[in-house]
C-alpha cells in the first residue's frame, strides 16, 4: 500500500514521560501522608503539574524540580474556606481531589477551563453526598463544583459507569470516614491507587472486584513512577504500522489494568514483547516493551476489555485503518465524554484523511485497509486526539496538519522529540 511504502521506520531506544494518573496519585496521597514523599520520575504532563498546583490551598507542601517531586503532608484539616481550586484541563485532578476535599472540614470551588466544565461530575458526587459530603454543581452535573466536606460514613457503592476516577474518589474519600467504605466494581479498572494506598499502610482489601478500605494514617514514601504506557502506544502505534521500525521502550508500566492496548495489538497481528524489569516501591510493576512493523488484521473490543484501554482506543481506530478487515469497537460509550467527543473526532478525523470510519453511539466501526491521504485534522482540544492524528501522519501520503498542536502537552509534551529521533535511528 503506498501510505505504508512511504513511511519512514521508527528504529532505535526511547523512554516516555512518568505515568500520568500513578503521577496524580502519588502527589494526592502524599498530600494525605505524615510527612514528606518523594516522587521521582513525575510526569511532565501539564494535568500533573494542575494537580500540583492545587494542593498547597490545601495545605500541602510541594517542592519541584523537574521530575524529582517532593510532598508534604498532611493537607491542612483546619475549618475553613479554601476557595477556588484550578484543576484546568484534568479530569483526574478534580475528580480525586473532590474525593480529598470532601473528608476535610473544609468547602471548596473545584473550577477548570472550560474543556473541563463540560465534563460530567455528577458520578463523584453522588456517592461523595451518600458518604455525606454537601456537592453543588452547575446544572447538577458539570462543574464548578461546590463542596462542604467534614464527617463521612463509610458506604458500599457499586459503580454504575466503569471509571477508576469514581472508584478513586470515593476511596480516597473512605480514608476519613467512620467505618468500612466499599467499591464494588463489575468490570475492573486501573488499580493504582489500591496499590500505592496499600503500600503507604492504607487499610485495603481487595478481592473478587470488591475494595474496602478503612479510616487510616498514611506513611510518607519515596516513589517511582514508571513511564505512561498510553503515552509509550503512540511511538508502539508508529512502529507497528512503519515498515522496517523496531523500537524498545524502555522503563514502562506495565500494571495488567493498564496493557490492554498491547493485549489488542498482539491480537492484530503486531509483533510486541515485553520484558519485565521489576516492581515499584508504590507496587507497580514495569519493564521494556519491544515492537515490530507487521502486517495487521481487525480485531474486536468489547465491553469487559474498555476500561483497560480506554484511552488508547483513538489508536485503535487508527491502526485498524491499516488492517486487513473490518474493526469493531463496543461498550465504549466512555469515550464521549472525555476530553472532546473522541468517537465523533477520531471518525471526522480520519475519514478526512480516507479512512472508512463509522461512528457508533458506543463505538466505532473501520473497514481497512485503506490509504491515507494526507490533511487537516481537527483534534478537538484533545490530547490524545492530538497524538492520535500526528502519529496517522506518519503514515499518510502527504502532511497531515493536526489542529490545536499544543493541546498534547496535557499528557506527552515530548511526543515530538522523541519521535524524531527515532526517526533519526540508533546512533
Ligand atoms: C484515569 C482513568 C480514566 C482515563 C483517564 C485517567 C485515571 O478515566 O480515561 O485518562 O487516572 O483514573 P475514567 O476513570 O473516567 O474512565
Amino acid at each position: 500500500m503506498r501510505a505504508l511504502e512511504s513511511a519512514r521506520p521508527l528504529r532505535g531506544t526511547c523512554s516516555v514521560p512518568g505515568d500520568k494518573s500513578i503521577s496524580h496519585r502519588a502527589a494526592i496521597i502524599a498530600a494525605l501522608a505524615h510527612g514528606a514523599s518523594r516522587i521521582r520520575g513525575y510526569s511532565s504532563a501539564g494535568d500533573c503539574s494542575a494537580t500540583l498546583e492545587v494542593l498547597p490551598a490545601l495545605g500541602a507542601r510541594v517542592e519541584r524540580r523537574g521530575d524529582d517531586v517532593t510532598v508534604t503532608g498532611p493537607v491542612d484539616r483546619a475549618t475553613r474556606d479554601v476557595g477556588c481550586l484550578d484543576c484546568r484541563r484534568s479530569g483526574t485532578t478534580m475528580r480525586l481531589l473532590a474525593g480529598v476535599v470532601a473528608g476535610m472540614p473544609v468547602s471548596a470551588e473545584l473550577t477548570g477551563d472550560s474543556q473541563l466544565l463540560r465534563r460530567p461530575m455528577a458520578r463523584v458526587a453522588e456517592p461523595l453526598r451518600a458518604m455525606g459530603a454537601r456537592f453543588e454543581l452547575f446544572d447538577g452535573d458539570t462543574p464548578p463544583m461546590t463542596i462542604r466536606g467534614g464527617r463521612l460514613r463509610g458506604i458500599t457503592y457499586e459503580l454504575p459507569v466503569a471509571s477508576a476516577q469514581v472508584k478513586s474518589a470515593i476511596l480516597l474519600a473512605g480514608l476519613r470516614a467512620e467505618g468500612t467504605t466499599s467499591v464494588i466494581e463489575r468490570v475492573a479498572t486501573r488499580d493504582h491507587t489500591e496499590r500505592l494506598l496499600a503500600a503507604m499502610g492504607a487499610g485495603v482489601d481487595v478481592r473478587d472486584g470488591r475494595i474496602a478500605v478503612i479510616a487510616s494514617e498514611l506513611d510518607p514514601l519515596d516513589v517511582s513512577v514508571p513511564g505512561d504506557l498510553s503515552s509509550a502506544a503512540f511511538v508502539v502505534a508508529g512502529a507497528a504500522l512503519s515498515p522496517g521500525s523496531d523500537v524498545v521502550v524502555e522503563g514502562v508500566g506495565i500494571n495488567p489494568t493498564r496493557t490492554g492496548f498491547l493485549d489488542v495489538l498482539t491480537r492484530m497481528g503486531g509483533e510486541v514483547t515485553v520484558e519485565p524489569g521489576g516492581v515499584t516501591v508504590g507496587a507497580e510493576p514495569f519493564g521494556a516493551v519491544r515492537v515490530r512493523h507487521a502486517p495487521l488484521r481487525a480485531t474486536t473490543v468489547g465491553q469487559g476489555e474498555v476500561p483497560l484501554i480506554i484511552d488508547e482506543l483513538p489508536l485503535v481506530a487508527l491502526l485498524a485503518t491499516q488492517a486487513e478487515g473490518t474493526t469493531e469497537i463496543r461498550g465504549a460509550a466512555e469515550l464521549r465524554v472525555k476530553e472532546s467527543d473522541r468517537i465523533a473526532g477520531l471518525a471526522a478525523g480520519l475519514r478526512g484523511l480516507g479512512a472508512d470510519v463509522e461512528a457508533l453511539p458506543d463505538g466505532f466501526v473501520v473497514h481497512g485497509p485503506t490509504p491515507l491521504a494526507g490533511g487537516t485534522c481537527d483534534a478537538l482540544g484533545d490530547h490524545r486526539l492530538v497524538a492520535m492524528f500526528t502519529i496517522a501522519g506518519l503514515v499518510a501520503r502527504e502532511p497531515v496538519q493536526v489542529l490545536t498542536p499544543e493541546r498534547v502537552a496535557d499528557s506527552f509534551p515530548s511526543l515530538d522529540r522523541t519521535l524524531q529521533a527515532l526517526l533519526r535511528g540508533p546512533r
